[in-house]
């Protein structure tokens, strides 16, 4: 399986909370440049590496992320995937996802979209609360994140969205937010908790005491009461954020879960690709400068270790409700029953598989595994 990420670092505001690769200070000429330097990059890694246009590995994923997609005009979007997913093999069955936020997604656009390859779309709704929004520094209003959804819904084959437990949440709303998008058609559901990242306008306010965020133990329990009212509807925990129905997981997520390779293009696009993981260079006009000159884009990165990467080679399939085979496990050192009796993990079937309570405590649990490990 071989997955591509193409990463749009283009917003049209900054949200309060967010540490991504991204800027709102953009017009067409940088967009078009950045468009053709991502093309320029697959080029320079097919000279590094010809196998990428021999077919050995078809695509079986594409990603368009960000930033904000759907801030790229429908030319330029086109350009983007005729010059990238347009000249690999691609495999009968690809599964073909791009990212929009819902106060720019017309029903236009999708129709564009649509006629590029794009099937599944996956939608930064966040909330449905205004309260919410307006705290997390949205630009969407609930009435256009519904619209939104639905022009979603008609239009693709397939629709996530995000929601994000943060600060302003009121449990009954959330619960009820959760019911109206499966309503309205969503079979996928990624709920993030809040990560409070340096340098974002929400930690300057939380650092100040201008924002308060609500405990810990009251984020974890509505969790909890999410992914049992996901359940309810079908929308079964697969992974530690990600719920869906049977058969609407996303595959390309997979690839980054079992470690199957992936190529990343734009800035700060990850790639796994010829056994050798790299990074590019995070900043927009390093990377065009750096592609620009006929350099391949990748910043530094520490390669992992042996302990280290036997440590991901285990917490990364344990992010999975199908967990991890017993005898794959550091023997002896571990507490199994421990853990089991905690209700972080069950064990049955010759594997060991997270709870949802597991998947919150992920870091106590990679914590317990590397103390196995040594
Ligand atoms: C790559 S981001 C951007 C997608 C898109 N631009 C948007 O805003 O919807 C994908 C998702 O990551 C989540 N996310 C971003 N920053 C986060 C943070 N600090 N903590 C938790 N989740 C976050 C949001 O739910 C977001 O929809
Ligand atoms: S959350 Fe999305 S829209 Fe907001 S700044 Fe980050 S990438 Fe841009």
């Amino acid at each position: 399986m071989a997955g591509l990420y193409l990463h749009v670092p283009f917003c049209g505001s900054i949200c309060s909370y967010c540490h991504f690769a991204r800027t709102a200070r953009h017009d067409g000429g940088l967009r078009r440049r950045v468009v053709e330097a991502m093309v320029a990059e697959l080029d320079l890694r097919r000279r590094q590496c010809p196998a990428l246009t021999a077919g050995s590995r078809p695509l079986e994923t594409v990603y368009i992320g960000g930033g904000t997609p759907s801030q790229l005009e429908p030319e330029l979007m086109e350009a983007l995937v005729a010059g990238t997913v347009g000249t690999l093999p691609a495999a009968a069955d690809l599964e073909f996802t791009a990212e929009a936020n819902p106060e720019t997604l017309t029903a236009d656009l999708a129709r564009v979209w649509r006629a590029a390859g794009i099937a599944r779309v996956s939608l930064g709704v966040q909330s449905l609360d205004p309260d919410v929004l307006t705290l997390l520094g949205r630009q969407c209003d609930p009435a256009t994140a519904r619209k939104a959804l639905d022009i979603a819904c008609a239009s693709f084959d397939r629709v996530s969205a995000d929601w994000i437990l943060g600060p302003g949440l009121r449990r009954a709303s959330l619960l009820a937010e959760l019911d109206e998008a499966v309503d309205r058609g969503v079979e996928h559901v990624s709920l993030y908790i809040l990560e409070l990242h340096e340098g974002t306008e929400l930690a300057r306010a939380v650092a100040t005491g201008a924002l308060t965020l609500p405990p810990d133990a009251e984020t974890e329990s509505l969790y909890l009461a999410c992914v049992e009212h996901l359940a309810a509807h079908g929308l079964a925990q697969y992974e530690v954020s990600n719920f869906a129905r049977p058969g609407a997981e996303s595959r390309h997520n997979r690839a980054y879960w079992t470690g199957a390779p992936f190529l990343g293009l734009g800035p700060s696009a990850s790639g796994f690709w010829g056994r050798r993981r790299y990074s590019n260079e995070p900043a927009t006009s390093r990377y065009l400068a750096r592609v620009e000159a006929g350099e391949i884009p990748e910043g530094l990165i520490d390669p992992l270790d042996r302990s280290a990467r036997r440590l991901e080679s285990l917490i990364l399939p344990l992010r999975t409700a199908a967990g991890v085979p017993l005898d794959r496990l550091p023997p002896g050192t571990l507490d199994l029953d421990r853990g089991a009796r905690e209700g972080l993990w069950r064990l049955a079937d010759g594997r060991m598989r997270l709870t949802a309570r597991g998947f919150l405590r992920i870091d106590t649990v990679e914590e317990r595994l590397a103390a196995a490990l040594g």
